[in-house]
């Protein structure tokens, strides 16, 4: 593991400059993105570079760790919405290659096993970037006692709901489920970058990368990945 620790909001920055290098450096670029308050400002500096003519889009294809179930694809809080808002509306992705999993699919086990199969056919993730919830969750992948390997369809914890709720009007429109990769989904990528900001975090970082093992904390599962990075403002 690298753990690179950064001087309060410039995680953002330094995250960006690594994830383009990492961009820059292939061919047909996969990358694994994720929604929530901490990648934003590395978006806004991928974006700085995407209109400076220094990043190409063009030939990245991305898949997002999750999305909610039952929220209208354009509904202002999807992780869709989230994701054209904060990056892909103003970077030259085609959106062809943009990929989420369908919250809202008849089937949504057949959806799972599908998107699954998406990333495979697409040679799987180069880079997958995480945060990390204050429970310790990676993707809506939340504590529990056993490791839900592939994209599957979760139950989303108290916490989750409760801390997601600054987006919604009410609690009570907080999404109850989501789809979201799973651990060895994440886990199969070949790089992992986690960024972690706030003290808030700090000690539930401190367990993810230094404790025990144990889909208790599912970020803990990380340590086991050979190439993780992990950028935070902590000093852990
Ligand atoms: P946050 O969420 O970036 O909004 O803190 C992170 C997460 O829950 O994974």
């Amino acid at each position: 593991m690298e753990l690179i620790k950064v001087k309060k909001g410039h995680e953002g920055n330094v995250a960006a400059v690594l994830f383009a290098d990492e961009i820059k450096a292939l061919a047909r670029p996969v990358i694994g993105l994720a929604t929530g308050s901490t990648p934003v400002r590395m978006y806004d500096y991928l974006i700085k570079r995407n209109q400076s003519g220094e990043l190409d889009f063009s030939k990245v294809c991305s898949f997002n760790l999750d999305e909610y179930c039952g929220l209208p694809k354009v509904h202002p809080q999807s992780y869709y919405s989230f994701m054209q808002e904060h990056l892909f509306k103003y970077v030259n992705i085609d959106q062809r290659n943009v990929f989420f999993p369908n919250g809202n699919a008849v089937s949504l086990a057949e959806e799972c096993s599908q998107y699954e199969s998406m990333i495979q056919e697409a040679g799987g993730i180069d880079i997958q970037l995480l945060g990390i919830g204050h429970n310790g969750h990676i993707g809506f992948n939340e504590p529990s006692d056993i490791i839900a390997k592939e994209t599957h369809v979760q139950v989303l914890a108290d916490s989750t709901r409760t801390a997601n709720a600054r987006f919604f009007t009410s609690i009570e429109e907080v999404p109850t489920h989501a789809i979201t990769m799973g651990i060895k989904t994440i886990l199969n990528a070949r790089k992992i970058m986690l960024l972690c900001c706030g003290e808030g975090k700090a000690e539930i970082l401190k367990q993810a990368l230094y404790g025990d093992v144990t889909p208790r904390v599912p970020a803990s599962l990380l340590q086991l990945h050979p190439q993780l990075t992990v950028i935070t403002d902590q000093n852990i």
